[in-house]
């Protein structure tokens, strides 16, 4: 599991980058939190600089809508999906399990978890 930080620093509407083996970051949505490769599949920009709206992060380069849930892009320029990971909160802390394998399609893990349950 990959040490995301505390909850506290995750306010809602916010995001963290954290590094796996590629860069994850993860995102706090009305409380619940998600976790996706921070790299568009269009290109190199970091979703975690992107925008939030609703459960989709914006790309911050070209606009590609990415949903945090199944981390598939809602429309081009993005066509590949990112990957989803699972988000575990225990006393406060955040982790990451980072999904397999490193590239390709979601894998289908539960990628949101809400706080403080
Ligand atoms: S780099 Fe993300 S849409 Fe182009």
């Amino acid at each position: 599991m990959i040490f995301v930080g505390e909850l506290s620093d995750i306010p809602v509407g916010e995001s963290v980058r954290v590094q796996g083996t590629v860069p994850i970051a993860v995102f706090n949505v009305d409380g619940e939190l998600y976790a996706i490769d921070d790299t568009c599949t269009h290109q190199d920009a970091s979703l975690s600089d992107g925008w939030l709206e609703d459960c989709a992060v914006e790309c911050p380069l070209h606009a590609a809508c990415f949903d945090l849930r199944t981390g598939m892009p809602s429309g081009p320029p993005a066509k590949t999906p990112v990957r989803t990971h699972q988000v575990v909160i225990a006393d406060g802390a955040v982790h990451v399990v980072e999904s397999v394998p490193a590239s390709g399609a979601a894998t289908g893990a539960r990628p949101g978890v809400r706080a403080g349950t």
